[in-house]
Order: C-alpha cells, then structure tokens, then sequence
C-alpha cells in the first residue's frame, strides 16, 4: 500500500514535472505535453501517408529523411510510419497542431500545412541531434519518444529582422537566415532593405538606386570609427537583390510559412537614396556618399532630436520626392505579397527640414506647426500610397510623432512606451523593444565580445512579456528580435549574435506565458547546442560566462561579483594575470579586488571540465562598470 502511494506520488510528481515543461528539449515550449512510456524507432523503411493538399509536406518530410537517415521512404494512402492528417479543430487555429507519437507510428493532425509543418519541426527536435545535418549520419539511433503534444502559438507575429544595408549578405545566407527561423517556429522575416550605407532591392523605375546606392568604399573596423571616404575611392563593397532574386527568396520563406515583411526606411537613413537621387533631399548640391561606416550622426536625444551631419532625409516639400516613393512602393506591393509594407520612419534628423524655406512654405501650406506635423505628414502621404497598392502600412514608433491615422501598425523599438501610446490610439503593435529584443547587442561579457553598443543577456530577452499592461491585448501582432548589421561583417557573425538568444524570442513568441522557466529553457538551449552545431549554425556560448559587475565602496574599493547565467556552473579566476584553472581560486563571494591588480581572468567550468571562455577583464573595465558607492 505504502509502495503504491510512493509510485503514484512519484507518477504524479513526473508529470507536473513534465506538465512545466522540465523534460523534453522542445523550443519553443509546446502549448501542452503528455510523455508517454517508451520510444518509437523509425523503420529501415518509412512510409508517409498524407491527404494530396499537405503534399509539399510530405515531401519535406521524406527529402529530409532521405538525406539524413539513409531511410527508404515511400508514399501510401494506409496507415503508415508517419500519418498527416489535416483536420477542422476549432482549437488549433491556422498554425496549430497535434503531435501523436506512440507504438503505432507517428500522427500529425492540423486545420492547414502550416501546423503541419510545425508539427515536423518538432518531431526534428525530439530526433537525435544528427538529424539537423545535411549529410547522411551513419550509426544513429532515429528513436523518439512516445509524446502526445497539442501545440498552438501564442502571437500570430513571431519576427526576426535582419538589417542587410550596414552589410550586405547574399541571397543564399538569406535563405539561410530564414531556415534557422523556421527551425523555433518563428513566421515573420523583416527584412531592412535599404539604409544610410546601401540601397540592396532593385527599382526598375529608379536603377540609380542599387547601380549607386547599393556600392561604398570597403572598411574593416569599429562602426562609427571607421575613416570617411574620400571623393574619388572605388566603391567595391555591397550589393542587391535583384526583383528575382526577391520572389526567389519570398518563395523560399513560404515554404517554411514566413512571410517577408519589406522595409524601405524613409524619409530618415536615406543617404543611399539621396546619394542616388540628390535632388531629393533639401540640400541637393550636396556631395552625396552612401556611408561607409564614418560617423555622421549625431545621436543624443533620440525621440527625434537627431541631427545629421550629411543630409540623409528626403525632402518633405518635394513632390518628385512622392512620385518617386510611389514608383518604389507600386514595384515593392508587387513582389512581396504579405499584408504590411515596412516604411520606416525612425531617427530622421530634421535640422535640415528646419533650414528649408519650401519646408517652411509647406508648413505654412498645410498648417503644420512643427517638424514632428511635417513627418506625419509626410507619413500620412506615404500611407495613403501604400494603402493604394493593397498593403498597409507599418513603422518604427517615431511614425507617432506628430499623429498618426488610419490602420498604420506601429513597430515598438524605443522601449515599449511607442508600442503602448499605439496601443492606446488604437493602432495594432508589434512590440521590440531594444532593452530585450536587439540581438545586435552582445550576448557575453562586454570585453570578450566585439563592441557594438552594449550587452543584452539572453536571460534577460527571455524575461520579456510583450503584451504591456493597460492596454487592448488584442491589439498587439507579436514580438520580434531586431538583427542589426553595423557590427557584422559576416554572416557567421550574424548567426553568433542571433543564437542562442534567438530561442528566447521563439519561446516568448510561441509559448503560454505561463509556461516559461527560466531553468527550464536553459537547460533546453544546452541541448539545442548539438543541435545547431549538426546544423553547422554558429552560435555564442556566453552562458557559460559569468556576469560580473563591480561596485564602489565607501572606501573606495572595488567590489567584484560574479554570476552564472545557467545552472551548475563553477568560476576560477586569477588576480596575477596567470591562466586560472580548476585549480585555482574559485569564485564564491564577492570580494575587494586589490588595487594594484592590472587584469581579472575567469573561466567557467563545469563537472570538472571548463566549459567558458577565458575573460580577461582588465582592472580599467572592472573600474568603468562600477555602479554606485555601498
Ligand atoms: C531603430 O533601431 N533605429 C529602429
């Protein structure tokens, strides 16, 4: 009787254990899961049996199959290894499945191919990790275990953004971008068209606009410190994608179900354009470059308040201005068939508007009493042109500046008070706001990392809850991570700044609130490291890092603390600027750091083995990071 009480509290324990999410490595986090007991192994020969709409699916699933298993895999109409199904639940919605893994096989069920495939990205996750390569993986078990899963998401807007202006990637690590969205059940690809430092989608109406906007002299080096061009360089780097090249790869994304959301930033970040076409700015005798990465902003006080050193806004007040962002957007509403067209709208300067006498008769035309009414106008007129084409707009939460009308979306970048002031207007809201969701900002410590702004922990980009109190939730889209490039001179860097932290954003996208854990998710991502390294993904493992901060005494003296951002993590660190290892001082309380130190070394280990990264933090960091006296 005692046993009985002690298995049954035992079975009920494991499965609350499971019921939060503690067992599998799904990422995102399914809406509910039950474990069954024991595995299914797929058979040397595998058979799909699938309704002729989910098809494509189908052939996914076996091309896949095929290539990583060595499985044979054919096609019936009867019961078969792996059964599609698609069904009319109520409760699964377009992109909702169930996953039905047990002794007779495997059985997805949903209302549309999207759920489908969604149920095939986990049934990747459940496989060993080898099933992320590309090659054929000899000697693998391809067990799964037995799981019945009912998974819907949370947000209909799960977007990543990837800005390929500041640098340029190529079609090809595009399409590779979007697969690893796919792979954590992400939907929307925002893609940062054009920019200040290159104009990268063909206009055949404007062909000034890739042949010299898309082109700037090559620099290596820190964004911002990088040596100004000079007149006559050659302008070797950049690029663009053709209009083929764009159905291409929006064809591509559907079939992973992403929709490409195009963004063609105006009338700010228009220098590539102005460099173009420069009588489209207010000051077009200017000598126009597209920015090579020199500094020639100047950024205190966002919110509107950034001057620029180079004219890099369209002119307001000139209708060529209109006609020519009508040309764009008639060839943009053409090759991108998802709802919303990006127009921007962020950090345009206006201290050139200000100096504009045909600003100042507009003004005077119009009504408008300020340069914030000018921008609304102008995004007013832009709106008014993309509605025309089908398509509503959205923008970056400047485009509130001033008034804001009709079915414009709001894109929340500036902390999320943009996205609530939306909100409460009535305007749907895309919520990314750049203290969570700016995976351009390093994910480790600050001087192991290359410098671009500042650190984001992941940990932190998973504490976010994007629907902010006190307004209409039904009025917020989704949440997105924004990837900017400044910093990224290759794609291999791309991916290092968007893995792991990336799943964040895919859990709190995905999953029920009430089912993210911190603990959890974290010890999922570990497992998700097999995963990305099949994949040949890169990805940064600062989570093995620790966080350390300092603060000042009344002394004087400086206080060091370290933390682990995972569990089971031990630091040993030197103050004498040799290597430390397991065998050196280990990190368990904060402490005075003496002050003729020159350079703290830590390195995170765990079960005996290091696991981190060396940190060499040099005392003049330790000194700077101080926060406040105790
Ligand atoms: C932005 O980060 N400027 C939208």
């Amino acid at each position: 009787m005692k046993l009985t009480k002690l298995l049954l509290i035992v079975l009920t324990t494991s499965c609350i254990h499971f019921a939060n999410g503690q067992i599998t490595n799904i990422i995102p986090e399914p809406f509910q899961l039950t474990k069954g007991t024991g595995t299914y192994t797929l058979p040397k020969s595998i058979t799909i049996n699938a309704p002729t709409i989910a098809n494509v699916i189908a052939d996914e699933i076996a091309g896949k199959l095929k290539a990583t298993t060595g499985r044979i895999v054919g096609f019936t109409k009867n019961k078969s290894t792996i059964n599609l199904q698609i069904v009319n639940d109520p409760n699964l919605g377009t992109e909702g499945y169930t996953l039905d893994i047990n002794e007779k096989g495997i059985q997805i069920k949903a209302n549309a191919n999207a759920g489908l495939f969604y149920g095939w990205q986990t049934i990747l996750q459940l496989l060993p990790a080898g099933i992320y390569a590309a090659t054929l993986q000899e000697n693998t078990n391809w067990t799964l275990p037995f799981i019945s899963i009912i998974d819907k998401p949370r947000f209909g807007w799960r977007g990543m953004m990837l800005d390929v202006s500041r640098h340029f990637f190529s079609k090809a690590e595009v399409k590779t971008f979007i697969d690893d969205m796919a792979r954590y059940k992400l939907n929307r690809f925002h893609w940062h068209l054009t920019d200040d430092q290159g104009w990268r989608i063909e206009i055949k109406a404007l062909p000034k606009l890739t042949s010299v906007g898309a082109w700037r002299p090559e620099r290596k080096g820190k964004w911002a410190n990088i040596t100004a061009p000079s007149k006559d360089e050659p302008k070797t780097y950049g690029g663009f994608y053709t209009q083929e090249d764009i159905k291409e790869v929006v064809a591509y994304a559907k079939t992973k179900f992403i929709e490409v959301v195009p963004e063609i930033d105006v009338p700010g970040h228009s220098l590539a354009f102005n460099t173009a076409y420069p009588n489209m700015s207010t000051t077009p005798n200017y000598p126009f470059q597209v920015n090579a990465g020199e500094e020639f902003m100047d950024w205190e006080g966002l919110n509107g308040h950034v001057t620029a050193r180079f004219d890099n806004s369209l002119d307001p007040s000139n209708e060529e201005v209109y006609t020519n962002l009508d040309k764009i957007f008639t060839e943009v509403a053409a090759l991108f068939p998802f709802e919303y067209i990006h127009t921007g709208g962020d950090e345009n300067a206006k201290n050139n508007w200000d100096k504009s006498a045909n600003v100042h008769a507009l003004m005077k035309k119009e009504g408008l009493k300020n340069q914030n009414e000018v921008q609304s106008y102008f995004v007013r007129r832009i709106q008014k042109m993309v509605n025309s084409k089908g398509k509503k707009l959205m923008g970056w939460d400047e485009i509130l500046q001033g008034g804001l009308s009709g079915d414009a979306a709001v894109m929340s970048w500036q902390g999320i008070k943009g996205g609530i002031e939306a909100a409460k207007q009535g305007h749907k809201i895309v919520m990314s706001p750049n203290d969570y969701n700016y995976i351009d900002f390093y994910q480790g410590e600050a001087t192991a990392e290359g410098k671009v702004y500042r650190g984001l922990r992941m940990k932190t980009t998973y504490s976010y809850e994007p629907i902010p109190e006190g307004i209409d939730p039904n009025l917020v889209l989704g949440n997105q991570a924004n990837q900017w490039s400044e910093q990224l001179l290759n794609f291999r860097s791309v991916q290092y700044m968007t893995w792991p932290r990336g799943m964040a954003v895919a859990e709190t996208s995905w999953s029920p609130k009430e089912k993210k854990d911190w603990k959890s998710f974290s010890k999922k991502v570990e497992q998700q490291f097999e995963k990305l390294d099949a994949a040949q993904v890169k990805y940064a493992k600062s989570i093995y890092d620790p966080i350390v901060t300092t603060k000042l005494n009344t002394k004087g003296e400086l206080i060091v603390a370290m933390e682990g951002e995972v569990e089971d993590l031990k630091f040993y660190y030197s103050l004498d600027e040799s290597m430390p290892d397991n065998y050196s001082d280990e990190y368990t309380t904060s402490f005075v750091l003496p002050e003729d130190v020159t350079i703290l070394r830590v390195i995170g280990y765990r079960g005996g083995k290091a696991i981190g990264k060396m940190l060499n933090i040099p005392m003049e960091s330790l000194k700077k990071r101080a926060v406040k006296v105790l």
